[in-house]
């Protein structure tokens, strides 16, 4: 009945939809590989709407590579932009529901409360403004669409931040971490229920919604509670964005207001602590 596509299937979020639907029974989701489903190949897309007829389509697919962006634009903005737009495209002609997942990189960050999806956006690097971009073209394109905006994404699966803290916390006794930059991170197992709940729940109050874990910490007190859950002893310092120069720059602030989406779904979100010591659990259960 509600038969859905993930594309990005073999990333960090797609990877997590997968464990979560088969957590949830939901047997009805297709994972199909890049191969066959490569949102920039438009003739590909149209054989798989064709036979498959989703009624959602979970965009997962993206560029991500933060600071590589700055030097690839045009290929950055293909997949981020025009693969959003051929996926809006088949979803309108096939009367489909697009969940797309989008970023808080699309802020500027000089903003001192939390966000809310009203407000005013100003990437500060290429991968924020192609993900806007993005945003953009399913809007003007689709009626029937959910924006997730989200933020930190790590899970047990793929690269991110967690991950790379477990293994230099092995390979070094002291670790500098920023401590000026404030988000709040997402247990990528989370927002795929949040996915998920969202098909089952057949909701029709589409539109543009923020999804990360509850509160707010920066990189350091993430790096240090990472290393306090996992009883690793290693000394980490805080330093500032100006002592650790990336790329591309990010949002000094991007926490996010998710009020409208707990409305909509009337469901609680997990604080991300609690989210962090789930994760780090999953992850020593599968090491040993
Ligand atoms: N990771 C974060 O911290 C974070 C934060 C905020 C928002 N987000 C957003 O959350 C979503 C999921 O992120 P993630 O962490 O799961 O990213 P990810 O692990 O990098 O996964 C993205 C997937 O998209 C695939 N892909 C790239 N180009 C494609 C194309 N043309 N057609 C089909 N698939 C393609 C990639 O394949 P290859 O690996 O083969 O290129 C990869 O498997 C993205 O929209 C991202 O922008 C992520």
């Amino acid at each position: 009945m509600n038969k859905s596509i993930v594309f990005g299937a073999s990333g960090q979020l797609g990877h997590c939809i997968k464990i979560v639907s088969e957590e949830m029974g939901i047997v009805d989701i297709l994972f199909p590989n890049e191969k066959v489903a490569n949102i920039l190949e438009t003739k590909l897309l149209e054989e798989l709407f064709e036979k498959e007829r989703p009624a959602f389509v979970i965009n997962c697919a993206a560029y991500t590579a933060v600071d590589k962006a700055e030097d690839e634009i045009e290929l950055a903005r293909k997949i981020n932009k025009d693969g959003a737009a051929n996926l809006a495209e088949l979803c309108n002609t096939y009367n489909a529901t697009l969940i797309h997942v989008s970023t808080d990189f699309v802020f500027e960050g000089n903003q001192a409360s939390p966000l809310n999806e009203t407000d005013i956006v100003e990437p500060i690097n290429i991968y924020g403004l192609t993900k806007l971009e993005g945003e953009k073209s399913i809007t003007d394109t689709l009626d029937r669409y959910f924006i997730l905006r989200t933020s930190w994404l790590y899970s047990e699966y793929g690269n991110n931040f967690v991950k790379t803290m477990l293994k230099l916390g092995q390979e070094r006794p002291l670790l500098n971490i920023i401590s000026d930059q404030i988000g709040t991170p997402t247990y990528a197992i989370d927002l795929a229920s949040c996915i998920l709940n969202i098909i089952n729940s057949n909701s029709t109050s589409y539109g543009l919604y923020h999804y990360s874990n509850e509160g707010a910490t920066s990189w350091y007190d993430f790096a240090k509670a990472i290393f306090n859950i996992s009883n690793m002893p290693v000394k980490i310092l805080p330093i500032t964005s100006k002592e650790y120069v990336t790329k591309a720059k990010r949002p000094s602030f991007s926490v996010m207001d998710k009020s409208k989406i707990k409305q909509m779904m009337n469901f609680e979100i997990p604080y991300w602590r609690d989210s962090l010591e789930k994760c780090l659990s999953n992850i020593r259960s599968t090491a040993r």
